[in-house]
């Protein structure tokens, strides 16, 4: 019988090497237990390392099971991975796939547990800025439900990485200096600051999205599980919020449509290099940290419009897809590729112009794996209408091509439908005109081959007039 100290509990490292000598030690899983512990424990009891222990190979599916599975909390976990281990190397090399095993089922339990602990934790991190002796630094206090902290690093570094942030939590810390992750043990929440201006932030932006009509109490806890609100600003909004739905909701039937109010929203502001200053490189660098509305939580990051700096034309879309979102380059996966063929067809050269879109973080639910696209709402087109606009004003283009009604809505303030005003233009107050059409993806949702050719036709030739009006960004023959 051999009893194993675990000493890093999400080390696959350590557990890689003592599943090694384990099998090379012929131990059956009945023969070992597992405990946590430090390096002072005398008791524990391995089999010695095998010089000559013969090789074995494992599916990559066991390995990426057994590295998220490892942060999960339960105490359980490396007795059910080494007896899957052991029954992969001794009854079936297809286990993992048998998602009726129990054994099986329970482990893949364990790591959904610990994906979904990953991706609250990308969005309920909440940054309170702190200063220093004139340094600036974001500082977040999270409770994650299981030891998810090192997995999640690579998500904040990439978001926040022109940011000097730490996120405590009880298990350890991590320190990011715009350069080097730093880690440091667990520390308790009386560590982390309190109440800054980004609070009321989240509260302001809660309050001016939260629909009452919509409430669904229920719905609201699978996304926003109770145990978070604690930590978060926001959350001690929603008791209030939801008990007054229904008087809201009556008043909100009574009263007559309202336009929406443009809210100026504080900033983290990310310093160009003088060199850039007042370009779109340097506007393109601001935006990588916008956090105007929460969009930027889900999102992998800003994608910001391309193209020519001077292009006399630009294509406004709706906001950045799956691929898009992942590439972080606007209309490259499935509607840019139809927006391509379609341009290419009218005769204009994308190398010619400047493509865009109305919001720049990937809005989308999941299902399953996959990320269902959400259309943005009538707030989050107005947070992100800055750039769009600020992109406009430093191209100073001729012709605006608005694609779809969110364009059509960041590029007017208006709703305009598409299916009346598709060819027509209208004249901005800078002068540029604004052609609307539909959206490429309009086309990929139609459901019959016909009429996707019909208005695909349709689409190349509203956009064929362009080269006629706007030679310099023709093909060449
Ligand atoms: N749809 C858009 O509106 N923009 C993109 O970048 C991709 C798809």
């Amino acid at each position: 019988m051999y009893r194993l100290i675990v000493r890093d509990e999400t080390s696959l490292d350590e557990f890689r090497d003592q599943v090694r000598r384990l099998i090379a030690a012929k131990t059956a899983p009945r023969d070992v237990t597992w405990s946590i512990g430090t390096e002072n424990d005398l008791f524990g009891e391995a089999p010695p390392p095998e010089a000559t222990a013969p090789k074995f190979t494992v599916p990559s599916a066991y390995v990426d099971l057994a590295r998220r599975v490892l942060c999960n909390r339960d105490p359980q976990r490396f007795a059910l991975l080494y007896e899957l281990m052991w029954r992969l190397l001794t009854e079936d090399r297809s286990l993992l796939s048998i998602f009726s095993d129990p054994l099986v089922y329970r482990l893949r339990q364990m790591e959904k547990s610990v994906g979904r602990d990953l991706h609250k934790m990308t969005a309920f991190v909440r940054f309170r800025k702190v200063e220093d002796d004139g340094d600036e630094r974001y500082i977040a206090w999270f409770e994650p439900q299981h030891l998810i902290l090192k997995p999640a690093s690579a998500f904040f570094i990439k978001r926040f990485a022109n940011m000097d942030w730490s996120i405590l939590t009880p298990d350890g810390t991590l320190h990011w200096d715009r350069r080097e992750l730093t880690t440091g043990p667990g520390v308790p929440k009386s560590q982390a600051p309190t109440e800054d201006v980004l609070e009321e932030w989240w509260r302001t932006y809660y309050r001016s999205t939260f629909n009452p009509a919509r409430a669904n109490p229920k719905m609201m806890k699978t996304e926003m599980p109770v145990r978070y609100w604690k930590n978060l600003p926001e959350a001690a909004l929603i008791p209030q919020m939801l008990a007054q739905a229904e008087k809201r909701t009556g008043t909100m039937i009574a009263a007559p449509p309202t336009a929406p109010r443009r809210v100026a929203m504080p900033m983290m502001v990310i310093e160009p290099p003088a060199a850039e200053a007042g370009t779109l490189a340097a506007l393109k660098r601001e935006a990588q940290v916008c956090e105007r509305c929460p969009l930027f939580c889900n999102a992998t990051q800003t994608v910001f419009g391309e193209g020519s700096p001077d292009a006399p034309l630009v294509f406004v879309g709706e906001q950045p897809g799956d691929q898009e979102d992942l590439a972080g380059r606007p209309f490259v996966g499935p509607a840019g590729q139809m927006f391509d063929r379609a341009i290419a067809e009218a005769g204009i050269d994308r190398s010619l112009v400047y493509v865009t879109n109305a919001v720049k973080h990937f809005k989308f639910e999941p299902r399953g794996k996959r990320r269902i696209h959400k259309k943005p709402n009538i707030n989050e087109i107005e947070h992100c209408r800055g750039w769009l606009d600020r992109e406009l004003e430093l191209i100073q283009p001729k012709l605006i091509v608005a694609l779809g009604g969110t364009a059509a809505r960041a590029l007017t303030g208006k709703d305009i439908k598409i299916t009346q005003m598709r060819g027509q233009t209208i004249t901005q107050r800078s002068g540029a005109t604004v052609l609307f059409t539909v959206h490429p993806s309009y086309l990929l949702r139609l459901p019959d081959a016909q009429s996707q050719r019909d208005e695909y036709r349709r689409f190349v030739h509203d956009l064929s007039l362009i080269p006629g009006r706007i030679p310099a960004v023709a093909k060449a023959a």
